[in-house]
């Protein structure tokens, strides 16, 4: 597990954020990006949500190599405001919330290497960027992630960044978004993951139920392999004003001591796109 600081580290600022340092990578890190880019490329169009592969393009994003977190933030910022900067790697909740609510995302500059091409403790820019940064230069969805961050300065306030902790888990990086033609994928630690990309959406296994904030906020998640539940929002603008014209403080109080819910569970009031045979997990559990 990598150890949070509690400082910003030498050479880091206040505000933790490095430079990129751009001109470093070395030509097989750009042929990594390259490599990662392509084989999602070719894997999400028809999965993804469209809003995805038009942030891909808007961005330029499609140009080879690592991209270049000043050119990014100069279309970012015309699009929706959004910025992305550089941090050493995970940083004090705080921090994190902060900067959101700025409209900055932070980002690691890191790629990871050939031996952790399908398993990475740490984000790295791939994911970072590839997984998060698209869905920035769509309004809706960045507005959301900034009353994320306010949300989250907040929640810090009243002891509840768990709770809201899994709101992020469950939409923002593992999320799964209602179309015409069933769920497509919109969350970045799914869209960032080739193997998790073909699972979320085509695996018999883990559930897919409907969104509901409290019931989401009161479920457990796991870091250490695939999903068990995905859950469905109805489009970004209802996940937007769900969260946004909800005073969480009555929501945190109300489930102070309520029990948590198991990540595979179904219950009786949910919405069920999926009922998940939980079979992947099982042997997973049997073989360890
Ligand atoms: N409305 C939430 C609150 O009262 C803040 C929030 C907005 C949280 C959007 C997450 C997403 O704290
Ligand atoms: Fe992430």
């Amino acid at each position: 597990m990598a150890t949070e600081l509690q400082f910003p580290p030498e050479g880091a600022a206040d505000d933790w954020t490095i430079p990129q340092d751009w001109q470093r990578y070395t030509a097989a890190e750009h042929g990594m990006w390259d490599h990662l880019f392509a084989r999602q490329a070719a894997m999400l169009p028809g999965r993804v949500v469209p809003e995805f592969m038009d942030g891909l393009d808007m961005l330029r994003m499609t140009k080879p190599g690592i991209p270049d977190f000043d050119e990014l933030s100069e279309r970012l910022m015309k699009a929706t405001g959004w910025q992305v900067v550089a941090v050493p790697g995970l940083v004090p909740d705080r921090v994190f919330f902060e900067h959101l609510a700025n409209r900055r995302f932070v980002a690691g500059r890191f790629i990871r290497t050939p031996e952790q091409i399908d398993y990475l403790q740490e984000p790295d820019i791939f994911h970072d960027v590839f997984g998060h940064v698209p869905l920035l230069a769509h309004p809706v969805f960045a507005d959301y992630m900034q009353a994320y961050g306010e949300g989250g300065l907040r929640a810090d306030g009243m002891g509840a960044i768990d709770r809201l902790a899994r709101l992020y888990w469950y939409t923002v990086e593992f999320g799964l978004i209602r179309h015409e033609d069933g769920p497509k994928l919109y969350g970045a630690g799914i869209v960032s993951s080739y193997a998790e990309s073909l699972f979320a959406l085509d695996d018999a296994s883990p559930n897919r139920i409907g969104f509901d904030l409290e019931r989401l906020m009161r479920t457990k998640y796991r870091i250490d392999d695939y999903q068990q539940s995905y859950f469905v929002i109805d489009s970004f603008e209802d996940l937007l004003r769900q969260t946004v014209e909800t005073d969480f403080a009555p929501l945190y109080a109300g489930l102070e001591g309520s029990e948590d819910i198991e990540v595979e569970a179904i219950l009786p009031d949910d919405r069920v796109y999926h009922h998940g045979t939980q079979d992947y997990a099982r042997a997973k559990k049997i073989a360890a």
